[in-house]
């Protein structure tokens, strides 16, 4: 199973990227703007690492011991 979203605000992690990208966001303003990571919380690591790599869909778990914000 492929994670490439934030499930709470049905949002891609290839649009968040691009958006985030165009308007040089972090990942506290990606949370502040379009709410991804403000619902459960459980994209937060998938965010940072998106943000941080580019990658956009992931096979694995990944938490915030991997990615600490
Ligand atoms: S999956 Fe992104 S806030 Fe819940």
């Amino acid at each position: 199973m492929q994670i490439d979203r934030c499930v709470c605000f049905h949002l891609a992690f290839v649009d968040v990227l691009k958006d985030a990208r165009e308007k040089q966001l972090s990942v506290e303003d990606v949370e502040f703007s379009l709410g991804c990571g403000g619902g459960c919380g459980l994209c937060r690591p998938y965010l940072r690492r998106c943000l941080r790599t580019g990658e956009t869909s992931f096979d694995h778990i990944i938490t915030d011991a991997d990615e600490p914000g």
